[in-house]
């Protein structure tokens, strides 16, 4: 009688090949390797993919300065009109530009507000955003005959869940609203949210930040303050927190901590 049994693999390698599909091993294998080739696939898309999200991110944020002055139009070239706007790099507490110092076309003040060189902590901290940036890009936009028209300031503070980045607009007289939006913030939709309805945003327009004493009044809330309409936003109904936020954040920012040195020399005509 001959012997019609196969010979026992020999070595690790072969004694897997030969072992049975559904072994342990072989689905451990399984499991293993398309767990890797899929996170690599995962990876190599989120590299590849970066530059356009960059690219998009950048292209968002210009979009949102030719918004809230009011020259965005759908189908705009957006690379195009956008370099109508003029950027520098502003010190916050003397109000000057320090375009020798930064690139204002690279100076990302996002990333400085983290920096311990270019940023301060703060104590008095309305907007609750914990540091300060000492430096932020500006935008001017000039009219034809080059005579200053609005100016762009970011700002940025703390809502109810989020912090919300935006954009005011000013008159050249560096008191008068022209607009004011965000571009980014986590608030709920229908609530918090609505600081992106465009009734909301319209109401912004033609308000002042200072009556003739010189004294910050711009108020969001439920009642109208003393100061008057001129200096009143209407909160948002059913989103008070987001509200307060907004003013907060406002307030700080038009204020002596933020742009208030500058302001000043706008509204002396100094620019
Ligand atoms: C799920 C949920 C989400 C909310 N989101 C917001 C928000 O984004 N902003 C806000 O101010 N209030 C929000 N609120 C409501 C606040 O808790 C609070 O009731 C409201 O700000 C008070 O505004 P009112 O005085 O105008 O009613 C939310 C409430 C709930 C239950």
């Amino acid at each position: 009688m001959s012997d019609t049994q196969s010979p026992e693999p020999k070595g690790a390698i072969a004694r897997f090949l030969a072992a049975s599909p559904d072994s342990v091993g072989k689905t451990i294998f399984i499991a293993v390797a398309v767990c890797l080739v899929a996170s690599m696939i995962v990876s190599a898309a989120a590299v590849s993919l970066r530059p356009v999200q960059e690219a998009n991110k950048l292209k968002d944020k210009q979009v949102n300065v030719l918004q809230v002055a009011g020259v965005y139009k759908p189908g705009i070239n957006v690379t195009e009109a956008f370099a109508a706007f003029e950027p520098h790099v502003l010190e916050l507490s003397t109000g000057d530009f320090v375009d020798d110092q930064f690139d204002p076309a690279t100076f990302d003040d996002q990333a400085a507000a983290n920096d311990p060189e270019l940023s301060i902590a703060l104590d008095d901290d309305p907007a609750g955003i914990g540091r300060k940036a000492k430096y932020r890009v500006i935008y001017l936009l000039r009219d034809d005959s080059g005579e200053l028209d609005k100016v762009i300031l970011p700002l940025h503070g703390y809502g109810l869940w989020s912090t919300l980045y935006g954009f005011i607009a000013l008159e050249n007289n560096g008191n008068d609203i022209y607009g004011l939006q965000f571009y980014q913030h986590g608030e709920t939709p229908g609530l918090g949210a609505e600081v992106d309805n465009p009734r909301w945003k319209a109401l912004w327009n033609g308000k002042k930040l200072r009556d003739d004493a010189g004294d910050l009044q711009i108020t969001v809330a439920k009642t109208q303050p003393a100061a008057g309409a001129d200096f009143y936003v209407d909160a948002l109904a059913g989103a008070t927190l987001t509200s307060v936020g907004v003013d907060n954040l406002v307030r700080f920012w038009m204020g002596d901590a933020g742009y208030g040195p500058f302001l000043a020399k706008l509204q002396a005509g100094d620019l």
